[in-house]
Order: C-alpha cells, then sequence, then structure tokens
C-alpha cells in the first residue's frame, strides 16, 4: 500500500484489543490470525487502519500493559511470523498498522526487573527502574506519598528492602528514564517495528516517563487525574518529556513515508497537552475530552470547541474518540442519567438504574456521526459498530482488570468493554472462536453479532459502513468548521466548508429538519422532521 506522509491526519482508526477480537485456535483468547481472518471485514467497514493493543509476552497483570518483551508476540497470539504475514495483510486490503509502545513500564517478570530484585540496593541493575530505601527508623514506609492510578500506594517494598515505584498495578514497575540505556533501548525497539512495517506507534502514558526524581522526592498525594497539568508536576507532563519525543521523531522521520505516532495522556487535554502533537515530536495527542462528555448538547459544544482552540497553532493532528478499552461504553455511558458515575452503575451490575437499550443506541449512534464530521482524525473502538452495550453483570469472580483488587473491591473496572467479540448469531462464542471466550459474552449478543448487524440495513454496522464510505468522499483535510446557531438550544449544527452540514438534535423531540440533501441519519427520519436523539448529515450545495 502507498501511504502519503500525512495520511493519519484524517485517517478512521480501529482499535483491536487482541485477546478479544478473534480467536483461531480455540483457546478461548484472541490471536494474530484470528486478526488476520477478519482484515477482510474492517476493509469493508471502511477505516484506514488498525492499531493493536499490546500482544507482547505479558503475564496479564494489566491485560497485556505489562511486557516481558517488548520486541516479540505472546506464544498465545502467535509468533513474530505471524505478525509480519498479519501487517503484510494489512497492507494488502489498504489498511495501515499501529502498534502500542508501553515506554512508562514493564512487568515485574521482564528479566531486568527480575535482575534488579536479585542484584540488591544498591547495583546498576536497580538503576534502570525507581528504587529508592523506605522512610521511617527501619525503612518500612514508602518512601513518598505517590498513588497509584489503579488504587492505594505507588510503591512496593521488596523482601523487607528497598521500595520500587509503579504508577499502575504493582506488577509494572516504573522505568527510570534518566538512565540511557532505557532511552537507547525504546530507539532500538521503534526501529525493530518499523522495519518489520508497522506504519506508526500509539505510545501509552506518554506524559509520565520524565519524572522529578531528585531528593527529597516530592509530595504529590493527588493523583486526580481530572486535574489539568502545568508542567510542575513531578511525574506528569514536564517539559523533559518533549526531549524524548524529539529524539524519536527522528527515528519516525528516517523512514518514508515518516511513521506516525499518537501520544496517550490522561489528564484533561488543554493547549499544553497538544504540545505532544507537535510536528517535531509525535504528530497527534489524544483528546479524551469529548469521550469524558456527559451527553447533552452544551456540554458536547464546549468541548468540541475547547478542543479546535487548543490544538490551533501546534501544526499536529487533532483527534477524536469515544470508546477505547480504557471506558465503559459510550451508548451505556450516554443512557445513564446525568449524575450517576458509569463506575456507580458497574458497582450496581448495571441494575441502578437499568439502561434502556434503544436510548442508548440512538444516543450512541447520533454521537458517532457527530464525531465522524469533525475535522481530523477519528478513533473507534472495536465492537463500537455492532452498537455493543456495557457488559455491566459481569460476575466478580470473573472480573480481571487488576482495578477492582487495587480499588478494594470499590471499582468493577474496565472488563466491560473488553468481553470477546460476537460474529456470528451462534456457535461457541458467537463465533469468536472454535472454543470458548476467557470473558463470559451475554445473550444479547446474538442480536449484535456482526452476522445479525450485516443482515438488517439499519443496523449499527450498516450505518458505520454508509458513513465511512461518505465520510471518506466529503473529508478534506480542511479543518475549519463553522458553527451555525439556529436558535434553538438543544439542536447541535455546524458546517464544513464543503457544504456538508450537521444537526445533532439532542432533545427527545422531533425538530424542524434543515432544508438540504440528506445523505445519512442516524436513525429513520419522518418525513420533514429530525427525530429526537438523532444526528443528520445533509449537503447543501
Ligand atoms: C494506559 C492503557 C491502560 C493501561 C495503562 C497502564 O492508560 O490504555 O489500559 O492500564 O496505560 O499501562
Amino acid at each position: 500500500m502507498s501511504l502519503d506522509s500525512q495520511w493519519w491526519r484524517t485517517a478512521v482508526v480501529y482499535q483491536i484489543y487482541p485477546r478479544s477480537f478473534a480467536d483461531s485456535d480455540g483457546d478461548g483468547i484472541g490471536d494474530l490470525a484470528g486478526i488476520r481472518s477478519r482484515l477482510g471485514y474492517l476493509a469493508e467497514l471502511g477505516v484506514d487502519a488498525i492499531w493493536l493493543s499490546p500482544f507482547y509476552p505479558s503475564p496479564l497483570a494489566d491485560g497485556g500493559y505489562d511486557i516481558t518483551d517488548h520486541r516479540d508476540v505472546d506464544p498465545r497470539l502467535g509468533t513474530l511470523e505471524d505478525f509480519v504475514a498479519l501487517v503484510e495483510d494489512a497492507h494488502a486490503h489498504q489498511l495501515a498498522v499501529i502498534i502500542d509502545i508501553v515506554p512508562n513500564h514493564t512487568s515485574d517478570q521482564h528479566p531486568w526487573f527480575l535482575a534488579a530484585v536479585a542484584a540488591g540496593a544498591g547495583s546498576p541493575e536497580r538503576e534502570r527502574y525507581i528504587f529508592r530505601d523506605g522512610a521511617g527508623p527501619d525503612g518500612e514506609q514508602p518512601p513518598s506519598d505517590w498513588r497509584s492510578h489503579f488504587g492505594g500506594s505507588a510503591w512496593q517494598r521488596v523482601d523487607g528492602g528497598q521500595w520500587y515505584c509503579h504508577l499502575f498495578a504493582r506488577e509494572q514497575p516504573d522505568l527510570n528514564w534518566d538512565h540511557p540505556q532505557i532511552r537507547e533501548y525504546f530507539l532500538g525497539t521503534l526501529r525493530f517495528w518499523a522495519d518489520l512495517g508497522v506504519d506508526g506507534f500509539r505510545i501509552d502514558v506518554a506524559h509520565s516517563l520524565a519524572k522529578d526524581l531528585s531528593e527529597p522526592l516530592r509530595s504529590q498525594p493527588n493523583l486526580d487525574r481530572a486535574l489539568p497539568l502545568d508542567g510542575t508536576d513531578p511525574l506528569y507532563d514536564r517539559e523533559e518529556v518533549h526531549e524524548i519525543y524529539r529524539s524519536w521523531r527522528a527515528v519516525f522521520d528516517s523512514y518514508d513515508p515518516p511513521k506516525m505516532a499518537v501520544a496517550e495522556t490522561w489528564h484533561p487535554t488543554t493547549s499544553r497537552t497538544y504540545l505532544y502533537a507537535r510536528p517535531s515530536e509525535l504528530g497527534q495527542v489524544f483528546d479524551f475530552s469529548l469521550l469524558k462528555a456527559e451527553w447533552g448538547r452544551d456540554e458536547f459544544l464546549a468541548v468540541i470547541r475547547r478542543s479546535l482552540r487548543d490544538h490551533q497553532g501546534v501544526g499536529g493532528g487533532l483527534t477524536w474518540v469515544l470508546s477505547s478499552h480504557d471506558v465503559p461504553r459510550h451508548p451505556s455511558r450516554y443512557a445513564l442519567p446525568l449524575g450517576v458515575t458509569p463506575e456507580d452503575w458497574l458497582r450496581s451490575n448495571g441494575s441502578r438504574p437499568a439502561v434502556d437499550p434503544a436510548a442508548a443506541q440512538r444516543r450512541g449512534r447520533a454521537a458517532t456521526l457527530l464525531m465522524l464530521a469533525l475535522p481530523g482524525s477519528a478513533y473507534l473502538y472495536q465492537g463500537e459498530e455492532l452498537g455493543l452495550l456495557e457488559v455491566a453483570d459481569l460476575h466478580e469472580d470473573d472480573l480481571r482488570d487488576p482495578v477492582w483488587e487495587r480499588s478494594g473491591h470499590a471499582l468493577k473496572g474496565r472488563d466491560g468493554c473488553r468481553v470477546p467479540l460476537p460474529w456470528t448469531r451462534g456457535g461457541p462464542s458467537f463465533g469468536f472462536g472454535p472454543g470458548g471466550a476467557w470473558l463470559p459474552q451475554p445473550a444479547w449478543f446474538a442480536a449484535h453479532s456482526a452476522e445479525a448487524q450485516a443482515a438488517e440495513p439499519d443496523s449499527t454496522l450498516n450505518l458505520y459502513r454508509r458513513a465511512l464510505v461518505l465520510r471518506r468522499a466529503l473529508h478534506g483535510d480542511d479543518l475549519s468548521l463553522d458553527w451555525i446557531d439556529t436558535g434553538d438550544p438543544e439542536l447541535l449544527c455546524f458546517a464544513r466548508r464543503n457544504g456538508w452540514l450537521v444537526v445533532v438534535n439532542f432533545s427527545a423531540r422531533p425538530k424542524p429538519l434543515p432544508s438540504g440533501r440528506v445523505i445519512l441519519a442516524s436513525r429513520s427520519l419522518d418525513g420533514d422532521q429530525l427525530p429526537g436523539e438523532t444526528t443528520v448529515w445533509i449537503v447543501r450545495p
């Protein structure tokens, strides 16, 4: 396939969570051969690229984001040869391939970490990680008040001796990015995969590699990811992190076309966030503000406006996301009454309140058509094209996300969006594979399967397919957008410069349809009325 150097700026990227996508050998775990067998489906869906979440060898303490070898494939998922074959087949289907790079931490089973523990305090092996003596007379207190994102302290003691820092699970020790060997290793890792043909990289927790490790360690007890960053935090978004990405850019640009990259940072998106997207660095950064917005016209309008403004002047790309492997699926989120958090709802196994699946679908589809019409690139998460809802009633015994244990069972975690996909109406694991599935699938998956959806003209799958064909025709690289004030506070309306008009009716009531030729609607139209909770695409000469 031939890609132009700016292809990623308008691309629709489909995120694959490999263990839950398709299983070729019946062990209940999705694999690379499974992905290969479904590339035709993805090409027909109309996406431009796939992004693979980690497929590396992993003890799975955090769903594969705990890696023991950054340059290999987990044997349960295949081999490096399978990976190369997957890239070749994807390219033959005109699909670019993006892979996940996880530079902040390794698995605690990584040979480096095992050697660091064995070698003891003060050894060069420990220098690759962040080891410190504990506080208190016998060093029995953690060295600082830093918190883990998954709950509890960010420090773990080894064998009654030193402590190591882990911003995520205990099984994910943080690497020391002041160590030149770590820097070299990741530059080499980028080249390793680029040489195997990948087209881009998604950088996990991109803003945390550079930390202020000067003594005494600074206090930061507040891990509230709702706080915007200003460059003064000891752990996140420090100026020095940008040097790392400038050195990565040199690797990306040594290929033709240059490799693309997208940064993941979970703190609120501000103009500082967009610095990661500078052309001299990663080019793109996930803007999660739309993903974090609750269903409602004013909030959607405010976040989209802010993102368009914050990204200006950087020269980097613009991204939009509604769902990922880290958050409850967007149709389910939008069906919750204002004030009910997805976490509380999951804790009640989806029973308080019970969610109306029809309302969830209406809102989810309307939001999707809104997102796909925004200028820039869009990231889809596997299964959203099937209108999948969050599997909210997973039994506690089945939960695998470390969030469940580390939060003291206060949070159910992220497994409900990671349930293996339904491909067929029946069969073992609804066509996910010839055997079972590593997380139990609910009975309602049958009606959401790709098979059932393909046969249904108005299904969510067919809506995504139509939307992606039209988007390809209409979506230029012009990033401007004109807001249109309809005078109705329940409508959100904007036009792209080529006459593409987008109207979202956030209310439950029908509204008069604006003039022009309707090319797509998230729900069947009713004569000249725009039904409630519906987005329509219109073209005007
Ligand atoms: C990112 C990933 C998430 C993972 C975490 C630690 O936020 O998206 O799934 O748990 O990093 O690697």
